[in-house]
């Protein structure tokens, strides 16, 4: 490492990221691990089950794309765009050992794509942010941790005796959790995350030159002990952050509170009767809404290790405020997902994914609750003007196709964008104070 990096290292951990150093260990224990996954994999797995998650434009791209400049424009990019549009997605860097799920983004990698528009003129990059999984994945020269397309049946229970035996041995180093930061973005305290649910932030900085470079990870002063999601909620006003993390062991969910300069402050456990994957939740003035839906986690042995009823369930919250004595939450609502959904194993149903708009109203002093359908399926998640994040704003529903075709720009991009989750736009000021 040379002096300069050395100092910008230093510089960063007192500003409370942790480096990521795995120390993942290769040799004659590791290969006979990796021959008995192979023997399990052989006898179990059916490679004939096509992949969808790595075909068509789920397939990934496997180069990074270092700041390109200047790129070709037609039309004219406003001014008020000056900024970087960031956007996080699941990109796997190896090839699957058996199966793979979207969310899985081969469990691994990830990819962010960033597009800086500065003075009418735009810059695109591609890197990976660089988590502990990854690392370890690129020591190794292939694909190491179990993923979530593995998870069924008995053959599940045996990739994940895999994982439980790599880290066992310390072939895999899990101190640094195993999170793939593939999800979502957030921008609080000066820093952009990069953020899983199933594990702690990523710092990422955007430099000088455009291009993103994976600082470490966040644990507030070793404060964060549990997961995080990827979802957390910036108040406009008191620029606190609010966050939660779930997990399968009591308390199922853990809710946080970081101030505007960063600390984290207490836990609060959050008491429900199951371990559910809780994806999102909603904050408004003077409360925070969580979503305990029927999406378990249930490992029984020789069964399904993910289990999940299939039932009615909401995913995504678009924005929830307060009305008198009523709270109302605007939310994406996911009807009855099935296995199949999930896998990726019909290529209909990841094409076909229905969801509908709901507002929801829950009166606090009478405790009545009611509901109502606001759009046909399927919309797209939705994203709200942060500025108005807990506070009441309007829900425009738009007929895309009444709108002009014209764009005002368009931007050549130098390389593929496979589909990705969420994506955030950070100004040109977030910019100087990351940098
Ligand atoms: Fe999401």
């Amino acid at each position: 490492m040379g002096v300069k990096e050395q100092l910008l290292q230093e510089e960063e951990e007192k500003r409370g990221v942790v480096a990521v150093n795995p120390k993942p260990k290769k040799g004659l224990v590791s290969a006979t691990v990796d021959l008995i996954e192979r023997v399990i994999v052989y006898l179990m797995h059916d490679a004939k089950t096509p992949l969808h998650y790595l075909a068509g434009n789920f397939a990934p791209v496997r180069d990074e794309t270092p700041p390109c400049s200047d790129l070709p424009v037609r039309g004219t990019l406003p001014e008020c765009l000056n900024g970087e549009f960031v956007r996080v997605g699941p990109n796997p860097k190896f090839v699957p050992v058996a199966g793979y799920h979207w969310f899985d983004g081969d469990g691994y990698v990830l990819m962010i794509h960033g597009m800086r528009i500065k003075d009418g003129k735009a810059t695109c990059v591609s890197r990976y942010v660089k988590t502990s999984r990854l690392k370890q994945e690129e020591y190794f020269g292939g694909a190491k941790f179990m993923k979530i397309g593995d998870l069924k049946g008995l053959f599940g229970l045996f990739m994940v005796q895999m994982q439980l035996l790599r880290a066992k041995l310390k072939i895999l180093d899990v101190s640094y959790g195993t999170g793939t930061a593939n999800t979502a973005l957030v921008y609080h305290h000066g820093k952009l995350l990069a953020l899983s649910e199933a594990d702690k932030p990523y710092v990422v900085r955007v430099l000088e030159d455009g291009d993103l470079q994976t600082l470490g990870m966040l644990d507030y002063d070793k404060r964060l002990a549990h997961s995080f999601t990827a979802h957390p909620k910036v108040d406009p006003v008191t620029d606190e952050m609010f966050t939660f993390g779930y997990s399968h062991v009591p308390p199922y969910v853990t809710y946080r509170v970081i101030t505007k300069d960063g600390v984290m402050l207490d836990p609060v456990p959050i008491t429900i009767p199951d371990p559910v994957m809780m994806h999102d939740f909603a904050i408004t003035e003077n409360y925070a809404i969580f979503m305990d839906l029927p999406l378990y986690f249930q490992p029984k042995m020789g069964s399904v290790v993910i289990h999940i009823e299939f039932a009615n369930v909401e995913m995504e919250s678009s924005n929830a405020w307060e009305e008198g004595d009523e709270v109302v939450l605007i939310t994406c609502r996911l009807q009855n997902p099935d296995l199949d959904q999930v896998n990726g194993a019909v290529k209909d149903h990841l094409e076909n994914f229905t969801n509908e708009l709901y507002e929801m109203r829950f009166n606090m002093k009478s405790g009545a609750a009611s509901q109502k359908q606001l759009s046909v399926s399927a919309v797209d998640f939705p994203r709200i003007n942060e500025s108005y994040t807990g506070r009441k704003s309007e829900v425009n529903v738009i007929d895309a196709k009444t709108m002009s075709a014209d764009p005002i720009a368009v931007v050549e991009l130098p390389t593929r964008v496979p589909y990705g989750f969420h994506a955030f736009f950070v100004t040109e000021v977030s910019n100087v104070l990351n940098s």
